[in-house]
């Protein structure tokens, strides 16, 4: 039977993360470097996954109410791909088996939506395989309940990106897509430090309990600047954005989710000529994004990995899911 490959961005959060969870607006973008699922249509009534950069494989029943015979290891890392492609065989209504294989240039539990991307990219492929249009709100909802499996109560901004790409604002659940008219390159700085969303709101919530009215400043200065970073973006004014990421940067280390890897990241990307640096998501851990012009990339990326971090070149994309071959 055929092979059918569709691919799906990651993203990264340009202002406004953290401050997103106090009702605020956060900017985010698709990026260029995507996720790869390949569905092939079997008839051994059963899913399996072969996740070549996860480094992992599993078989799982089609169903999502039978147990699988997985070791929980296995079982956490495929749950979310399981569970999309289980859901799109349900919506098609069709008894049949499949083959997944998942590929990614999107660095794992790092902030840059990878679970995403991979959810989106799969249903979206096991939709088309199985001969049943599936409409785009469509994949973006199914793979939302993927990434419930991971992320417990996520925004939904992460599918939605994976889904649509493009830059947007989210704010209370609300999506605006913003019209880019420039390319705007960027260089990610990963620190290779996984870390944990949820342990990181949680502890931004203490610092807001310890400090309610201190934190809220900051809070409202990080909605202000992210505002204004809408504005550079919509006007292509790429020495405006920097200098606001560059602030954003500076509240984040005041909420205390900046850490040392990040900080040198920062610097030495700044350093290297961007017009600004931050970290991206949640922090602890993960990655920092420079903004920078296409002739300062090259050197912003050797700064990085000079400094122990692994970089990305990379751009705002404005491609969503796409089918591949
Ligand atoms: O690092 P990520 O992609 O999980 O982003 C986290 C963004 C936060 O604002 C810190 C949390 C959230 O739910 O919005």
């Amino acid at each position: 039977m055929s092979k059918i490959t569709y691919s799906a961005p990651g993203k990264c959060i340009i202002t406004g993360e953290h401050s997103v969870v106090y009702g605020t607006p956060a900017l985010v973008t698709a990026l260029d470097i995507r996720a790869y699922s390949t569905v092939e249509l079997t008839d051994d009534n059963c899913i399996t996954i072969f996740g070549s950069d996860l480094g992992i494989t599993g078989v799982f029943p089609t169903s999502l109410e039978v147990s699988p015979e997985v070791d929980p290891e296995t079982l956490s890392v495929l749950r979310p791909i399981w569970i999309s492609c289980s859901k799109t065989l349900e919506r098609g209504n069709k008894n049949v088996g499949l083959k997944v294989e998942i590929n990614s240039e999107i660095p794992l539990s790092v902030g840059l939506g990878s679970s995403a991307a991979i959810a989106v990219s799969t249903v979206a492929a096991v939709g088309h395989a199985l001969g049943i249009s599936l409409g785009k709100e469509e994949i973006s909802s199914i793979a939302f309940e993927a990434e419930k499996a991971v992320h417990g109560t996520p925004s939904g901004v992460d599918n939605s990106v994976a889904t649509f790409g493009g830059v947007m604002t989210y704010e209370r659940g609300k999506i605006q897509y913003i019209n880019v008219r420039s390319e705007v390159p960027l260089v990610i700085g990963n620190t290779l430090k996984e870390r944990n969303t949820g342990e990181w709101v949680a502890k931004v919530r203490y610092r807001h309990d310890r400090h309610p009215t201190v934190i809220d400043h900051i809070i409202n200065a990080i909605a202000d600047l992210t505002r204004k970073a809408e504005k550079a973006i919509k006007d292509g004014d790429l020495k405006s954005l920097g200098e606001l990421m560059n602030i954003n940067q500076g509240l984040l280390y005041s909420l205390g989710v900046s850490t040392v890897e990040l900080d040198r990241l920062v610097y030495i990307a700044r350093k290297a000529g961007a017009y600004g640096a931050k970290l991206t998501g949640a922090g602890g851990g993960g990655c920092i994004i420079a903004l920078s012009t296409h002739e300062k990339q090259d050197e912003i990326a050797s700064a990085i990995r000079k400094a122990k971090g692994e970089p990305i070149t990379t751009k705002f994309s404005q491609q969503g899911v796409r089918f591949e071959k």
